[in-house]
């Protein structure tokens, strides 16, 4: 098979067409079906979002309601599924428990497995966009050994999950006295959203191909995302964060780390596939930490640490070379950890985030009837050779 092309991680490789995300990495821009994230981020709430990249267009008043009023409808995550989350350590790391329980979800619903129809499509979408965020903000409850919450069918999208999460809990983290962290966590879930063809998306998409269901492609879309290459930077970013404030505070040192490449340190949050510019996120997100951090009184010495690290690294010929610079990851953490989120809960909301993304580029796959997902190789290994029996080996 001569004609096969090889293209290790894809870097060149379009998978499929899409119409939902536009990202140019030379110009740093980001479109969610055409309208710029920059716009999106601040005029738009989160299930706003979702419907605009599932069904390609903003929701008028009652679309909205409809599909509001849809998710609510199935917010109740069957109880045998705590008994399933009751079964794990405390010690599990949230990403393992948040895949295994929305593969777990197919379980309970069977009938989500099969989506011949667009009706079957739809109810599955509006299944998982439902209990997902049950589903995490138990494995935070979990952790700390809380009582299990379901759903706050008052509250809104983002709210009724904090409520959940953070429920009789420290006031200052209280959802009900903190609009600066709705508003703020609102904001990082749309900015996570979607972003093409990244790495946990084709993952769904792959799996979707084989016409396995929509939950089971979404838990593969999390263990993917798990990984500290990807969603998992989060989460690394700040453990570094924290190497270099316990470390005296230092940055250079660990700019020499990440430069050398007997080293497998890499600054983390650094560097994108796409982006060579600068990341359109990653700029929101740096301006919304000081403004969340400010209004919330909280001052966090990391914050220094991250600018001091950002200006070490974009003034160093190392990452001015490979055009490295922060990416969504690098100061999202610092947001995450001013709300009162734990560091091992960071890709959680990552994944909360870039549901809607995993869904909307299912159903596209689905809807254009795309081929199953089955990249070729080319075989490096023995040629022919003849078995050997064991006492000749
Ligand atoms: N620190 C030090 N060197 C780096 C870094 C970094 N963070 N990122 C890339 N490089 C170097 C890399 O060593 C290589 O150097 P050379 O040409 O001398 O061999 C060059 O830059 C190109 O890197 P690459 O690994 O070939 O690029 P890639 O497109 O395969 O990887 C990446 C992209 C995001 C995996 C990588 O930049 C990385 O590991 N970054 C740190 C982890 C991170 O922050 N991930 C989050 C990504 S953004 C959103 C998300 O998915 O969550």
């Amino acid at each position: 098979s001569g004609a096969i092309t090889l293209d290790p991680g894809y870097k060149n490789t379009g998978a499929c067409e899409s119409a939902i995300t536009f990202l140019d990495g030379e110009e740093g821009i980001l479109r969610y079906r055409g309208y710029s994230i920059e716009e999106l981020a601040e005029k738009a709430d989160f299930l706003e979002v979702a419907y605009l990249l599932i069904f390609g267009e903003l929701p008028n008043a009652s679309q909205l309601q409809k599909f509001n009023t849809d998710i609510l409808d199935q917010s109740i995550v069957n109880e045998d599924m705590k008994t399933v989350l009751k079964g794990f350590p405390e010690t599990a790391h949230p990403m393992g428990v948040l895949s295994s329980l929305t593969s777990a979800l197919t379980a309970f619903n069977p009938k989500s497995v099969n989506v011949d129809s667009e009706e079957d499509m739809y109810r599955a979408i509006v299944k998982i966009l439902a209990k997902f965020p049950v589903l995490a903000a138990w494995t935070l409850r979990k952790k700390n050994g809380q009582t299990l919450y379901n759903k706050d069918t008052n509250l809104g999208y983002v709210e009724s999950l904090l409520k959940m999460m953070f429920q009789d809990d420290n006031p200052k983290r209280n959802y009900k006295q903190n609009k600066v962290v709705v508003n703020a966590l609102d904001k990082l879930l749309i900015l996570h959203a979607d972003h093409e063809q990244n790495c946990s998306t084709s993952t769904v998409r792959i799996v979707g191909s084989s016409h396995a269901g929509l939950f089971a492609s979404i838990s593969a879309g999390v263990s993917a995302l798990w990984g500290p290459l990807h969603g998992g930077a989060n989460q690394a970013v700040i453990e570094m964060l924290e190497e270099i404030k316990a470390d005296g505070g230092d940055t250079s040192k660990f700019i020499e780390k990440a430069k050398d490449k007997d080293d497998p340190f890499r600054l983390m949050g650094f560097g994108h596939r796409v982006y060579k510019n600068f990341d359109p996120r990653a700029k929101i997100i740096k301006k919304a930490a000081d403004e969340v951090l400010g209004q919330l009184g909280v001052d966090d010495p990391i914050l220094e640490i991250a600018k001091g690290l950002e200006k070490a690294a974009l003034e160093d010929q190392y990452f001015i070379d490979r055009k490295l610079y922060p990416n969504v990851d690098f100061y999202s953490g610092i947001i995450y950890r001013a709300m009162g989120i734990p560091t091992e809960m960071f890709t959680v909301m990552f994944a909360v985030g870039r549901l809607p993304g995993w869904i909307a580029q299912w159903r596209e796959m689905r809807l254009n009837k795309e081929p199953i997902g089955r990249p070729r190789q080319v075989y490096i290994g023995e040629t022919k050779r003849s078995f050997k029996s064991i006492e000749n080996r």
